[in-house]
């Protein structure tokens, strides 16, 4: 996703004067040659040399995201900043799009949003014709006043309230995802009440283990989503609570089994599991389910260690697995779906930070940055590992290892624990790889940190479309009213 141009540096060893090229063979001058780089890459005030006397020459690199300078966003926005390079994310969705395809079923990508979502995100998504997952009344609100088509909207969830299923209804989602007995009765009396209809998929449980951290697996036997595939009298009284329902179509079941996974057979065995439930569903009530979800969770590379699947073999692997499976069964849906999230935002986006302060104790020296797990949790929180570089010294020889700690009050709130560098400097930027999915998303403002802007870039050009979070925003919902009870 970034590429780094290398500038030719040409200074007098005596600082007064010194001019930069860059590949593309514009001059920029200045009092000294570190200076005239520092313009280069920041595009400020340029002046053309006139005559100067060639001493030395070196290359300096420029991290680029598509074709933007990260230091010059950084040096205009701050730090901590949130990166996404934008073809990146539609190169995936198409991907996706392109690969879960067939000519036995009809096919469908849905964005999972609580991996990152936002309005320019939503439109993303909209203009590709992509279908959306969405778990909250939040995230369904934002998609709609993104112009998002709510018919693709899928509204997700274990724990829906009464005003979100009506939200939906109002706000005409597609489909709604049901995860128990009482969230189907509630949506028959809602739905009578308000004479709107949705269609109704249930989620299942397949009990298959994914191969992840424990946190995310959702498909153990007392996993808090779905109901499980053993349990077949309470899934049938879901179908029949629908079936009384005025204005609902029961179209079939989703499955979800974690995420971050790389090995593809878990998927395998989630569809043979899924294909033998619905025909034994089938056999016994007579219900052949015409739409089948087969949930997202498809992993990423983090570090040299992850080995994921490329999300399009994923894809294209899923695809094929159906068309055996169900090829084979008595039931074969009409539609199937896949919801990747992760897999969509995480490799496309970066944060970045500004070192403040070096310290070093008995075995570690210490960088402390400008953020840390309140624009990025998922270290402390499941021990995730990224990596990261020294903007535009990305080439330079690591010298030592060094222990990226963030801002946060909290001891776990470390970054990367062994990162090899170069040598770091009070000022640096340092970039960290693969933050885009479940960074934004799970921020916080603990310590009253504002959350990052977030930027995307595309083709030469950076727009914001998350301002970052400031103080005052911080307080406008403190108040102080007499609550009359
Ligand atoms: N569909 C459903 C029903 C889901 O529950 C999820 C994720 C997805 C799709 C998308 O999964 P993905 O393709 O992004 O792996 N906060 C954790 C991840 C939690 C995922 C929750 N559900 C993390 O940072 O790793």
């Amino acid at each position: 996703m970034s590429e780094a141009i290398s500038a030719e540096l040409y200074g007098q060893a005596w600082p007064c004067s010194g001019v930069a090229v860059n590949s593309r063979g514009t001059v920029y001058e200045s009092r000294c040659a570190i200076a005239a780089v520092d313009q280069m890459l920041t595009g400020k005030s340029i002046a053309l040399a006139g005559f100067y006397f060639l001493r030395r020459r070196e290359t300096v690199t420029m991290l680029k995201i598509s074709d933007v300078c990260v230091r010059r966003l950084a040096r205009e926005l701050g730090t901590p900043l949130q990166i996404f390079d934008q073809a990146a994310i539609e190169k995936q969705l198409s991907t996706a799009q392109e690969n879960f395809r067939s000519e036995m079923f009809d096919t469908e990508v849905a964005y999972a949003t609580k991996a990152f979502g936002c309005g320019a995100m939503y439109k993303i998504v909209n203009d590709a014709g992509a279908y959306l997952d969405v778990v909250s009344g939040g995230e369904m609100y934002g998609a709609h006043k993104a112009g998002m088509d709510m018919d693709r909207v899928f509204f997700h969830g274990n724990s829906k309230t009464e005003e979100e299923i009506e939200q939906a209804l109002e706000l005409g989602c597609g489909t709604i995802v049901l995860d128990n007995i009482g969230e189907a009765e509630k949506l028959v009396r809602i739905s009578d009440k308000m004479e709107k209809g949705i269609d109704v998929v249930l989620r299942i449980n397949p009990g298959i283990e994914a191969h992840t951290h424990e946190y995310v697996i959702t498909a153990n036997i007392d996993s808090k989503f779905g109901i499980s595939v053993k349990k077949t009298s309470d899934i049938h009284r879901v179908m029949s609570i629908v079936d009384d329902g005025r204005f609902l179509n029961f179209k079939g079941f989703h499955m979800h089994i974690g995420s971050q996974i790389t090995d593809p057979d878990s998927f395998g065995k989630a569809i043979e599991t899924m294909s033998a439930f619905a025909d034994d569903i089938c056999e016994r009530s007579g219900y052949a389910a015409e739409f089948i979800s087969l949930g997202g969770g498809f992993g990423i590379k983090y570090t040299e260690s992850d080995k994921p699947v490329p999300l399009g073999e994923m894809a294209r692997y899923s695809i094929k697995k159906c068309e055996e499976v169900f090829g084979k069964a008595k039931v074969r849906p009409k539609r199937l779906c896949i919801e990747p999230g992760r897999s969509v935002v995480g490799e496309a986006g970066v944060s970045v930070y500004k070192v403040g302060y070096l310290k070093d104790t008995e075995t570690l020296h210490y960088a402390f940055v400008d953020g840390g797990m309140s624009d990025n949790i998922r270290p402390a929180l499941y021990g995730s590992e990224y990596t990261c570089a020294i903007v535009n010294k990305e080439n330079d020889e690591p010298k030592r290892h060094y222990c990226i700690a963030g801002k946060n009050c909290e001891s776990a709130d470390i970054i990367i624990h062994d990162a090899f560098l170069p040598e770091l400097h009070e000022g640096d930027y340092l970039i960290v790889y693969a933050t885009g999915a479940y960074g934004y998303s799970m921020a916080s403002n603990y310590n009253k940190c504002g959350r990052p802007p977030v930027v995307f870039v595309k083709d030469g050009e950076a727009r914001l479309v998350i301002k970052r979070e400031t103080y005052e925003d911080m307080t406008t919902l403190e108040t102080d009213e007499r609550i009359e009870l």
